[in-house]
Protein backbone atom coordinates (compact mmCIF):
# COMPACT_ATOMS: atom_id res chain seq x y z
CA UNK A 1 0.00 0.00 0.00
CA UNK A 2 1.30 3.60 -0.93
CA UNK A 3 2.59 5.44 1.69
CA UNK A 4 0.01 9.03 1.28
CA UNK A 5 -2.55 6.24 0.91
CA UNK A 6 -1.73 4.89 4.68
CA UNK A 7 -1.45 8.25 5.85
CA UNK A 8 -4.91 9.73 4.65
CA UNK A 9 -6.34 6.44 6.33
CA UNK A 10 -4.84 6.96 9.42
CA UNK A 11 -5.86 10.94 8.63
CA UNK A 12 -9.52 10.08 8.21
CA UNK A 13 -9.72 7.95 11.36
CA UNK A 14 -8.22 10.70 13.72
CA UNK A 15 -10.71 13.42 12.00
CA UNK A 16 -14.17 14.00 13.04
CA UNK A 17 -16.49 13.02 10.21
CA UNK A 18 -17.31 16.10 7.60
CA UNK A 19 -20.87 17.45 9.41
CA UNK A 20 -20.33 16.39 12.71
CA UNK A 21 -18.57 18.00 15.80
CA UNK A 22 -15.95 16.23 17.61
CA UNK A 23 -16.90 13.54 19.64
CA UNK A 24 -16.94 13.41 23.60
CA UNK A 25 -16.19 10.28 25.54
CA UNK A 26 -20.16 10.76 26.67
CA UNK A 27 -23.79 10.09 25.08
CA UNK A 28 -26.46 10.63 27.05
CA UNK A 29 -26.32 11.63 30.72
CA UNK A 30 -28.71 13.58 33.48
CA UNK A 31 -27.13 16.02 36.03
CA UNK A 32 -27.82 15.20 39.76
CA UNK A 33 -29.27 18.56 40.41
CA UNK A 34 -29.93 20.21 43.72
CA UNK A 35 -27.70 17.84 45.59
CA UNK A 36 -24.50 18.66 46.35
CA UNK A 37 -24.78 22.35 44.43
CA UNK A 38 -26.72 22.68 47.52
CA UNK A 39 -25.26 24.64 50.60
CA UNK A 40 -25.71 21.11 52.56
CA UNK A 41 -26.87 18.05 50.94
CA UNK A 42 -30.64 17.59 51.00
CA UNK A 43 -31.02 21.55 52.16
CA UNK A 44 -32.87 22.04 48.72
CA UNK A 45 -34.74 18.75 49.35
CA UNK A 46 -32.66 16.04 47.64
CA UNK A 47 -29.86 13.81 48.59
CA UNK A 48 -28.12 11.38 46.16
CA UNK A 49 -29.15 7.28 47.09
CA UNK A 50 -27.11 4.53 46.13
CA UNK A 51 -30.03 3.21 44.35
CA UNK A 52 -29.68 6.20 41.58
CA UNK A 53 -26.67 4.63 39.87
CA UNK A 54 -28.50 1.76 39.04
CA UNK A 55 -31.77 3.77 37.59
CA UNK A 56 -29.51 5.77 36.06
CA UNK A 57 -27.77 2.91 34.37
CA UNK A 58 -31.42 0.89 33.50
CA UNK A 59 -33.09 4.32 31.87
CA UNK A 60 -29.92 4.02 29.45
CA UNK A 61 -27.66 6.98 30.58
CA UNK A 62 -23.75 6.36 30.34
CA UNK A 63 -22.61 9.58 32.26
CA UNK A 64 -24.15 11.83 35.09
CA UNK A 65 -22.71 15.65 35.40
CA UNK A 66 -22.31 15.89 39.42
CA UNK A 67 -22.45 20.06 40.40
CA UNK A 68 -20.97 20.75 43.25
CA UNK A 69 -20.69 23.86 45.83
CA UNK A 70 -17.01 23.31 46.16
CA UNK A 71 -16.67 26.89 47.72
CA UNK A 72 -18.79 26.77 50.47
CA UNK A 73 -17.00 23.16 51.72
CA UNK A 74 -13.80 24.83 51.78
CA UNK A 75 -12.44 27.20 54.74
CA UNK A 76 -12.82 30.88 53.86
CA UNK A 77 -8.97 31.78 54.56
CA UNK A 78 -6.30 30.80 52.68
CA UNK A 79 -5.05 28.17 51.60
CA UNK A 80 -8.43 27.36 51.94
CA UNK A 81 -8.72 23.64 52.68
CA UNK A 82 -11.53 21.60 51.10
CA UNK A 83 -13.33 19.84 54.24
CA UNK A 84 -12.63 16.14 54.44
CA UNK A 85 -16.06 15.15 54.98
CA UNK A 86 -16.70 16.46 51.38
CA UNK A 87 -14.59 14.61 50.05
CA UNK A 88 -15.21 11.59 51.76
CA UNK A 89 -19.17 11.94 50.12
CA UNK A 90 -17.62 12.94 46.97
CA UNK A 91 -15.52 10.03 46.63
CA UNK A 92 -18.42 7.51 48.03
CA UNK A 93 -20.69 9.18 45.41
CA UNK A 94 -18.34 8.48 42.72
CA UNK A 95 -17.57 5.01 43.43
CA UNK A 96 -20.85 3.91 43.50
CA UNK A 97 -21.57 6.04 39.91
CA UNK A 98 -18.38 4.34 38.39
CA UNK A 99 -18.82 1.44 39.98
CA UNK A 100 -22.33 1.00 38.20
CA UNK A 101 -20.48 1.81 34.82
CA UNK A 102 -21.35 5.61 34.26
CA UNK A 103 -18.87 8.41 33.38
CA UNK A 104 -19.11 11.07 35.97
CA UNK A 105 -18.38 14.97 35.52
CA UNK A 106 -17.30 16.95 38.17
CA UNK A 107 -18.42 20.14 38.32
CA UNK A 108 -18.01 23.40 40.30
CA UNK A 109 -20.53 24.97 40.52
CA UNK A 110 -22.74 28.00 42.26
CA UNK A 111 -19.25 29.76 43.41
CA UNK A 112 -21.02 33.39 42.82
CA UNK A 113 -18.33 35.57 45.27
CA UNK A 114 -16.10 34.51 42.39
CA UNK A 115 -17.94 36.35 39.71
CA UNK A 116 -18.56 38.97 42.10
CA UNK A 117 -14.85 39.51 43.02
CA UNK A 118 -12.68 37.51 40.63
CA UNK A 119 -9.51 39.19 42.04
CA UNK A 120 -10.41 38.81 45.40
CA UNK A 121 -11.58 35.34 44.80
CA UNK A 122 -9.09 34.33 42.01
CA UNK A 123 -6.55 32.38 44.92
CA UNK A 124 -9.11 30.37 46.33
CA UNK A 125 -10.51 29.12 42.86
CA UNK A 126 -7.08 27.61 41.90
CA UNK A 127 -6.83 26.70 45.48
CA UNK A 128 -9.95 24.54 44.99
CA UNK A 129 -8.98 22.84 41.77
CA UNK A 130 -5.39 22.16 43.16
CA UNK A 131 -7.03 20.34 45.77
CA UNK A 132 -9.78 18.43 43.50
CA UNK A 133 -7.22 17.52 40.59
CA UNK A 134 -4.43 16.13 43.75
CA UNK A 135 -7.45 14.13 45.00
CA UNK A 136 -8.93 12.72 42.51
CA UNK A 137 -5.66 12.11 39.69
CA UNK A 138 -5.95 8.46 40.74
CA UNK A 139 -9.74 8.67 39.71
CA UNK A 140 -10.15 6.68 36.40
CA UNK A 141 -10.66 8.17 32.86
CA UNK A 142 -14.57 8.19 33.20
CA UNK A 143 -14.19 10.90 35.89
CA UNK A 144 -14.46 14.08 33.80
CA UNK A 145 -13.47 18.00 35.32
CA UNK A 146 -15.52 20.97 34.70
CA UNK A 147 -14.13 24.37 35.69
CA UNK A 148 -17.18 26.40 36.75
CA UNK A 149 -21.26 26.42 35.57
CA UNK A 150 -22.31 29.59 33.98
CA UNK A 151 -19.45 32.23 34.46
CA UNK A 152 -20.89 35.39 35.20
CA UNK A 153 -18.06 37.77 34.47
CA UNK A 154 -16.53 39.04 31.31
CA UNK A 155 -14.22 36.98 28.39
CA UNK A 156 -10.96 38.84 29.42
CA UNK A 157 -11.88 37.64 33.53
CA UNK A 158 -12.89 33.97 32.41
CA UNK A 159 -10.04 33.22 30.05
CA UNK A 160 -7.38 33.90 32.38
CA UNK A 161 -8.99 31.97 34.89
CA UNK A 162 -9.71 29.40 32.86
CA UNK A 163 -5.69 29.53 31.57
CA UNK A 164 -4.70 29.17 35.46
CA UNK A 165 -7.64 26.46 36.91
CA UNK A 166 -5.91 24.34 33.15
CA UNK A 167 -2.23 24.61 34.27
CA UNK A 168 -3.46 23.95 38.02
CA UNK A 169 -5.41 20.75 36.51
CA UNK A 170 -2.49 19.91 34.42
CA UNK A 171 0.18 19.66 37.26
CA UNK A 172 -1.19 16.30 38.60
CA UNK A 173 -4.10 15.33 35.67
CA UNK A 174 -2.06 15.50 32.32
CA UNK A 175 -4.60 13.73 30.35
CA UNK A 176 -8.12 14.60 32.02
CA UNK A 177 -10.72 15.71 30.49
CA UNK A 178 -12.34 19.37 31.43
CA UNK A 179 -14.98 20.62 30.42
CA UNK A 180 -15.26 24.32 29.72
CA UNK A 181 -17.98 26.91 29.33
CA UNK A 182 -18.15 30.11 27.51
CA UNK A 183 -19.53 33.35 29.36
CA UNK A 184 -22.90 34.50 31.04
CA UNK A 185 -25.49 31.61 30.66
CA UNK A 186 -22.89 29.86 28.75
CA UNK A 187 -25.27 28.85 25.45
CA UNK A 188 -23.85 27.93 22.08
CA UNK A 189 -22.68 31.57 20.90
CA UNK A 190 -20.79 32.43 23.83
CA UNK A 191 -18.34 28.99 22.88
CA UNK A 192 -16.97 32.11 20.95
CA UNK A 193 -15.29 34.26 23.26
CA UNK A 194 -13.35 31.54 24.74
CA UNK A 195 -9.51 31.72 24.62
CA UNK A 196 -8.10 28.21 25.48
CA UNK A 197 -4.34 27.00 25.24
CA UNK A 198 -3.73 25.53 21.89
CA UNK A 199 -2.61 21.80 21.66
CA UNK A 200 -4.43 19.91 24.55
CA UNK A 201 -6.92 17.54 23.00
CA UNK A 202 -8.16 16.81 26.39
CA UNK A 203 -10.69 19.55 26.54
CA UNK A 204 -14.40 19.96 25.35
CA UNK A 205 -16.31 22.86 25.17
CA UNK A 206 -20.31 23.27 27.22
CA UNK A 207 -22.98 24.82 26.53
CA UNK A 208 -26.14 25.27 28.12
CA UNK A 209 -29.41 25.35 26.39
CA UNK A 210 -33.00 27.04 27.98
CA UNK A 211 -34.89 28.39 24.94
CA UNK A 212 -37.23 29.76 24.87
CA UNK A 213 -36.55 30.77 28.46
CA UNK A 214 -40.17 31.80 28.88
CA UNK A 215 -41.27 28.25 28.18
CA UNK A 216 -38.18 26.30 30.49
CA UNK A 217 -38.93 28.54 33.46
CA UNK A 218 -42.05 29.21 33.20
CA UNK A 219 -43.50 29.57 36.91
CA UNK A 220 -40.42 29.00 38.63
CA UNK A 221 -39.77 31.43 42.08
CA UNK A 222 -35.67 32.76 41.60
CA UNK A 223 -36.83 34.75 38.81
CA UNK A 224 -38.80 37.75 38.93
CA UNK A 225 -41.58 37.89 36.53
CA UNK A 226 -41.69 34.15 35.67
CA UNK A 227 -45.76 33.92 37.21
CA UNK A 228 -46.50 35.80 33.86
CA UNK A 229 -45.03 32.84 31.82
CA UNK A 230 -46.91 30.18 33.25
CA UNK A 231 -49.27 28.53 30.38
CA UNK A 232 -46.59 28.93 28.26
CA UNK A 233 -46.49 25.80 25.55
CA UNK A 234 -43.61 24.69 22.85
CA UNK A 235 -45.33 23.65 19.60
CA UNK A 236 -42.24 23.14 17.39
CA UNK A 237 -43.04 25.64 15.17
CA UNK A 238 -40.42 27.12 13.16
CA UNK A 239 -40.22 30.52 15.81
CA UNK A 240 -40.50 27.88 18.79
CA UNK A 241 -37.47 26.48 17.64
CA UNK A 242 -35.56 29.26 15.73
CA UNK A 243 -33.30 29.95 19.08
CA UNK A 244 -32.82 26.32 19.55
CA UNK A 245 -31.67 25.39 16.40
CA UNK A 246 -29.36 28.41 16.17
CA UNK A 247 -27.31 27.93 19.78
CA UNK A 248 -27.10 24.11 18.60
CA UNK A 249 -25.59 25.35 15.25
CA UNK A 250 -23.15 27.69 16.86
CA UNK A 251 -22.04 24.58 19.15
CA UNK A 252 -21.21 22.39 16.46
CA UNK A 253 -19.58 25.14 14.43
CA UNK A 254 -17.30 25.95 17.37
CA UNK A 255 -16.71 22.48 17.72
CA UNK A 256 -15.70 21.87 14.08
CA UNK A 257 -13.61 25.34 13.93
CA UNK A 258 -11.57 24.38 16.84
CA UNK A 259 -11.19 20.63 16.63
CA UNK A 260 -12.68 19.86 20.03
CA UNK A 261 -15.72 18.06 20.94
CA UNK A 262 -18.91 19.93 22.67
CA UNK A 263 -20.91 19.05 24.97
CA UNK A 264 -24.76 20.32 26.00
CA UNK A 265 -24.15 20.33 29.44
CA UNK A 266 -27.95 21.23 30.61
CA UNK A 267 -31.00 21.34 29.30
CA UNK A 268 -34.62 21.22 30.70
CA UNK A 269 -37.95 22.75 31.63
CA UNK A 270 -39.39 22.69 35.32
CA UNK A 271 -41.84 21.32 36.44
CA UNK A 272 -44.86 23.88 36.10
CA UNK A 273 -45.14 23.51 32.23
CA UNK A 274 -47.62 21.52 30.67
CA UNK A 275 -46.04 17.70 29.96
CA UNK A 276 -46.71 17.56 26.30
CA UNK A 277 -45.07 20.72 25.61
CA UNK A 278 -42.22 19.09 27.98
CA UNK A 279 -41.82 16.22 25.95
CA UNK A 280 -41.71 17.72 22.53
CA UNK A 281 -39.37 20.09 24.06
CA UNK A 282 -37.46 17.64 25.46
CA UNK A 283 -37.11 15.54 22.42
CA UNK A 284 -36.63 18.17 20.14
CA UNK A 285 -33.59 18.99 21.89
CA UNK A 286 -31.96 15.43 22.26
CA UNK A 287 -32.27 14.45 18.88
CA UNK A 288 -30.88 17.92 17.06
CA UNK A 289 -27.71 17.51 19.41
CA UNK A 290 -27.47 14.07 18.64
CA UNK A 291 -27.63 14.60 14.86
CA UNK A 292 -25.07 17.87 15.41
CA UNK A 293 -22.92 15.51 16.82
CA UNK A 294 -23.20 16.98 20.62
CA UNK A 295 -23.81 14.64 23.58
CA UNK A 296 -25.89 15.88 26.26
CA UNK A 297 -27.03 15.44 29.96
CA UNK A 298 -30.64 16.58 30.91
CA UNK A 299 -31.00 18.89 33.94
CA UNK A 300 -31.57 17.11 36.16
CA UNK A 301 -32.51 13.38 37.68
CA UNK A 302 -35.49 14.09 40.40
CA UNK A 303 -35.71 17.70 41.71
CA UNK A 304 -37.77 20.43 40.20
CA UNK A 305 -36.69 19.91 37.00
CA UNK A 306 -36.81 16.32 37.13
CA UNK A 307 -36.91 13.18 34.95
CA UNK A 308 -37.53 10.52 38.33
CA UNK A 309 -40.22 11.14 40.79
CA UNK A 310 -38.56 9.91 44.12
CA UNK A 311 -41.96 9.08 45.67
CA UNK A 312 -43.58 7.26 42.90
CA UNK A 313 -40.33 6.10 42.34
CA UNK A 314 -40.71 5.99 38.73
CA UNK A 315 -40.18 8.40 35.63
CA UNK A 316 -42.59 11.07 35.29
CA UNK A 317 -44.15 9.77 31.93
CA UNK A 318 -43.69 10.31 28.87
CA UNK A 319 -40.23 11.92 29.85
CA UNK A 320 -37.52 9.29 29.58
CA UNK A 321 -39.10 8.27 26.32
CA UNK A 322 -38.65 11.29 24.91
CA UNK A 323 -35.35 12.01 25.98
CA UNK A 324 -34.35 8.36 24.86
CA UNK A 325 -36.50 7.50 21.60
CA UNK A 326 -34.19 6.93 18.97
CA UNK A 327 -33.94 9.48 16.05
C1 LIG B 1 -28.62 25.99 38.35
C2 LIG B 1 -29.96 25.60 38.93
C3 LIG B 1 -31.08 26.01 38.00
C4 LIG B 1 -30.81 25.50 36.61
C5 LIG B 1 -31.87 25.94 35.64
C6 LIG B 1 -28.48 25.43 36.99
O1 LIG B 1 -27.24 25.74 36.48
O2 LIG B 1 -27.63 25.52 39.17
O3 LIG B 1 -30.13 26.16 40.21
O4 LIG B 1 -32.30 25.51 38.46
O5 LIG B 1 -29.53 25.90 36.16
O6 LIG B 1 -32.00 27.33 35.64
Amino acid sequence: MKKGFLLFCCLFLLLPPAGLAAFTPLHRGVNLGNMLEAPAEGAWGEAFQDEYATIIVSAGFDHVRLPVQWSIYAAEEAPYPIWHDIFDRVDHILSVLTDAGLSVILDLHHFDALWENPKAETPKFLSLWRQIAEHYQSAPDSVLFELANEPQTDPATWNALVRQGIDVIRQTNPTRNILIQGTGWGSGSELFDLDLPQGDPHLIGTFHLYDPFAFTHQGIDFIDGAAAWLGTQWQETTADTADIRRSIALAKAWSQETGLPVHLGEFGVYEKADAASTNRWIAYVARLAEKSGISWSYWEFCSVFGLYDDDARAFHPGMLEALMEQP
